[in-house]
């Protein structure tokens, strides 16, 4: 079974219901040659997965440019991926010494302007900005976003990592609907669940994106007995249908309503496979239940 688009319906675009993440790409042990990053676009597209989440940081603001090289040498390529990336986050070097987030419009058009030119790509479909900035100031934003959408330069824009609260207050200026919050979800962090942040996916149509789906990997070496217990709970659902922790893992995301959208962190393209075949096992109401029940260490009440 293929990796399923996921339609965005607002914003009239879809993505593959699984993403794959550039964050690590720096790390993988197998090199971040461009052939090495082929192979997993590649691995990536034959399952259907056609999206992938950048950052202008992501590799110390290198690994957007390994990708654009990449992908430059087959350039049909181009046609068949979708790009998300994020900016306004700074970090200390020669120009300043304090951390710090930027959203101001000229930032924002400099960083996307920037990201085209490493990406080598013409357009983003999706750009999102990192971090909720203290200092963010919705109207700024709203017009920027305007102007690089008239620009043909990006196709959506949407947020991560913002309250429901700031959420709804740069949608309030914003005229077209945000594309997402791209927030952290997974069993040891299931806040969203119970925050108002999925329910305003919900009222919005705007599916979540989810990062650090396995807990930055925590889900496969467990320490604390709350994460033992999630393992052993995954374990035994996943002995039931005779597959892999990783697929009853992803599937847990699948029966939320909200639509979530995993964002995949791995570099093995052994693992990229079999993650994509966790929509064959479907899980019960019960299985969901009891695999949160393991993370949060306490049964609903
Ligand atoms: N918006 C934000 O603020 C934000 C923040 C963080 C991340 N993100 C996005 O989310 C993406 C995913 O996050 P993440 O990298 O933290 O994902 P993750 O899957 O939670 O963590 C990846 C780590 O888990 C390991 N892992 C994954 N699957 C495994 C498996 N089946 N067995 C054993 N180990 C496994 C990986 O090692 P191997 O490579 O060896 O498999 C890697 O070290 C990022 O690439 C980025 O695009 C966004």
């Amino acid at each position: 079974m293929k990796v399923p688009q996921i339609e965005f319906t607002k914003n009239e675009f879809s993505i593959s219901r699984l993403v794959y993440g550039i964050w690590r790409m720096h790390e993988d042990g197998a090199g971040s040659s461009p052939e090495r990053i082929l192979e997993k676009i590649e691995v990536c597209l034959s399952l259907g997965i056609d999206t992938f989440d950048h950052a202008d940081i992501y590799g110390g603001f290198e690994n957007e440019e390994l990708f654009g090289k990449a992908i430059s040498k087959l350039p049909s390529l181009k046609s068949k991926i979708k790009i998300i990336t994020k900016c306004g986050i700074q970090i200390p070097g020669s120009k300043f010494t304090t951390k710090h987030y930027n959203t101001s419009k000229e930032h924002i058009r400099y960083s996307v302007e920037r990201s085209l030119r490493k990406l080598h790509v013409d357009k983003l479909d999706v750009v999102l900005i990192h971090r909720p900035d203290p200092l963010m100031d919705p109207y700024e934003l709203a017009e920027i976003f305007e102007v690089l959408t008239r620009e043909g330069k990006v196709s959506h824009f949407g947020v991560s990592n913002f309250t429901t609260s700031q959420f709804q207050m740069l949608q309030s200026v914003y005229k077209k609907p945000l594309f997402t919050n791209q927030v952290e979800f997974h069993p040891f962090h299931t806040e969203p669940l119970f925050d108002g942040t999925f329910d305003q996916a919900l009222e919005h149509k705007s599916h979540p994106m989810i990062w650090s789906p396995t807990g930055g990997g925590r889900i496969f070496s467990p320490k604390s007995e709350r994460e033992l217990n999630t393992a052993s709970k995954l374990k035994e659902i996943a002995k039931v249908y005779g597959c892999g922790v990783d697929q009853v893992l992803y599937s847990w995301f699948l029966n939320h309503p909200a639509g979530l959208v995993p964002i995949l962190g791995t570099n093995d393209p052994k693992r990229i496979q079999s993650a994509a075949e966790c929509f064959s096992y479907p899980l019960t109401r019960v299985e969901w239940f009891s695999i949160l029940e393991a993370a949060r260490g306490k049964e609903v009440a």
